[in-house]
């Protein structure tokens, strides 16, 4: 093997494999270089750190001063905390314990209740301000409990109500009379359809439509459509963003095994600009335009709320320029470009995220409130990307159906939510949106700012978050006070709060009222002390030292 020979040959082999690989390398290299460098921008990594992180919790000694705070503080916090306690159990008593009984089954309630805090404090929480899974009436924009309690609603069901509750009630209950004659027959279309499609091919400005039984199976189905007529592996989605729970969308923390197909990316970045020029690989790229609201960032629930490091700062100029940059090299590309506008679509504008930023897609997924209440998820797309199968190959198809797909119940629901928004009178409810969203914002900024309250919010228009500007450990405590003073939030707390369209300005000045006479009280209650060496940092650090010091004592 030593011969002038064989090493004349084994150089050349090596220097043919460098160029060979070089390319490779230099693809890998622009692919890391385009990741987003938090966790949630690698989702291998954040698997691997997730499986690491230790349980540990705190008790009741050391609960309230987690921080470092004085004693007298944290006693402080102990009595407003346990305060809080009694009025909950007062309040919510027959709530309580309906939704402790339900748990022992309900494993989503078994879930939602333990992830509301940050897991250390979760036990204690959970104990003693427990309160009420069970609501039996809504109205205006409230919402009762079983005990009769009466909160302002800002759960948004999840992004589902825009524009009230009670209109969501006429629709449902229009809808039961007109499907009532064809009754719940599946696969022969309710003529009612045919409506259907017309105002959405019009509102999406695209050629053709399918129908689906909620917004994750209208993102598995545009992707597909994507990778078939592309004949390209990848999806391309950004970093914090969420599509539902299919494991392509989803492949960090919350899904067991990792996708080997998806590239999760920076968020407006020149670099991820640069993947989808160079890759070949890539069939579509996949934007939640909510994520204007905090590009790069996990929908921010108060579970993760472990510091005050979350923000909010929606541009909408910017991420419009971005939301262009991307069409354009997906023309360049030959890359499909979706929209999942599952949850901003008929909220932010009549035609969605296409009209308010002002850039088409290719597709978009539209779901939650499109049915009037009921359950959907609605792919539109182009002609050429909705065709199932191939004229030239016959067994090449693209699978997909559903059995509960355009169920008449849901067609004529949402032929009533469609059929109104078609009014121009009703679509009025679009003008000065933005405005009066923003405005109402500044306000109640201008209100904790005035306070010295270290709350603030920021809104994607009528989707708003609220975020800290004082390092502290306790800011998830906030969406018990707020529950207190009558505010009803969805289980991942102060991260969403989500307005329907009807809240009028008398409305909207009592839900500031309460937001912040609930920020006072957490404030009186001593949960916002700090002193010059706690800030954001340090707390993180001092979380790390918990978890390494629980870790190894388990050993
Ligand atoms: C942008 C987006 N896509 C997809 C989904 C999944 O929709 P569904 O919960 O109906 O499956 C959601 C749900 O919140 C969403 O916000």
């Amino acid at each position: 093997m030593d011969s002038p020979l064989s090493i004349l040959y084994l150089s050349t082999a090596a220097v043919a494999g460098a160029a060979a690989v070089f390319p490779k390398v230099k693809a890998r290299l622009a692919l890391s270089r385009a990741k987003h460098r938090s966790l949630s921008g690698h989702s291998k990594m954040s698997r691997v750190v997730a499986r690491m992180v230790p349980f540990y919790e705190f008790n009741i000694n050391d609960f309230f001063g987690s921080d470092g705070a004085p004693a007298d503080l944290a006693k402080k916090r102990q009595d407003g905390f346990f305060r809080l306690a009694k009025l909950y159990q007062e309040r919510y008593a027959k709530g309580r314990q309906m939704t402790a009984e339900a748990a022992t089954r309900i494993s989503d309630l078994q879930f939602t209740e333990t992830y509301r805090v940050p897991f250390q404090y979760s036990r204690l929480v959970r104990e003693h301000l427990g309160n009420s899974a069970f609501v039996k009436s809504s109205s205006g924009v409230t919402v009762t409990d079983v005990d009769g309690n009466v909160a302002y609603d800002l759960t948004g069901s999840y992004g589902v109500n825009i524009f009230g509750n009670d209109f969501y009630k006429e629709c449902v209950a229009g809808a039961e009379k007109r499907a009532h004659a064809l009754g719940p027959v599946l696969g022969p279309y309710h003529p009612v359809i045919t409506d259907n499609v017309k105002r959405l091919t019009e509102i999406s400005g695209l050629d053709e439509v399918s129908f689906h039984m909620s917004g994750t199976e209208a993102v598995m189905q545009a992707v597909r459509l994507a990778r078939y007529h592309t004949s390209r592996t990848h999806l391309v989605r950004f970093a914090g963003s969420y599509h539902g729970w299919w494991g392509d969308v989803q492949p960090g923390v919350g899904n067991p095994v990792a996708p080997h197909e998806t590239y999760t990316l920076a968020d407006m970045s020149e670099r991820t600009l640069h993947v989808l020029k160079t890759r070949r690989d890539i069939a579509c790229v996949l934007v939640n335009p909510l994520q204007a609201l905090h590009p790069n960032v996990n929908a921010p629930g108060d579970a993760a709320l472990v510091d005050s490091s979350r923000t909010g700062n929606f541009d909408r100029a910017a991420y419009g320029a971005w939301l262009k940059a991307l069409r354009k090299v997906c023309d360049h590309r030959g890359i499909v470009l979706i929209f999942d506008e599952v949850f901003v679509g008929f909220r932010i504008a009549y035609r969605g995220a296409q009209e308010y930023f002002g850039v088409r897609a290719d597709m978009v997924t539209y779901g939650k409130s499109l049915a009037g209440g009921l359950p959907i998820g609605v792919v539109c797309g182009r002609k050429e990307l909705m065709r199932r199968f191939r004229d030239d190959r016959p067994a090449d198809v693209c699978f997909a159906r559903g059995t509960f797909n355009s169920h008449p119940y849901v067609m004529t629901a949402m032929d009533e939510f469609l059929s109104r928004l078609a009014s121009p009178n009703f679509r009025s409810v679009y003008d000065g949106l933005d405005e009066t969203w923003n405005g109402r914002a500044a306000q109640l900024n201008d209100r904790l700012a005035a306070q010295d309250l270290p709350v603030r919010v920021s809104n994607l228009s009528s989707i708003w978050m609220a975020h800290y500007t004082e390092p502290s450990r306790y800011n998830w405590m906030l969406q018990y006070y707020l529950r207190a003073e009558g505010l009803a939030l969805s289980w991942v707390g102060t991260g969403r709060l989500i307005f329907s369209l009807n809240y009028t300005e008398a409305d909207f000045a009592e839900v500031a009222d309460r937001f912040v006479a609930a920020a006072e009280k957490m404030k009186q209650d001593g949960w916002w002390w700090r002193d010059a060496s706690l800030t954001n940092k340090t707390i993180r650090r001092k979380m790390l030292k918990e978890m390494i010091a629980h870790r190894f004592s388990r050993r």
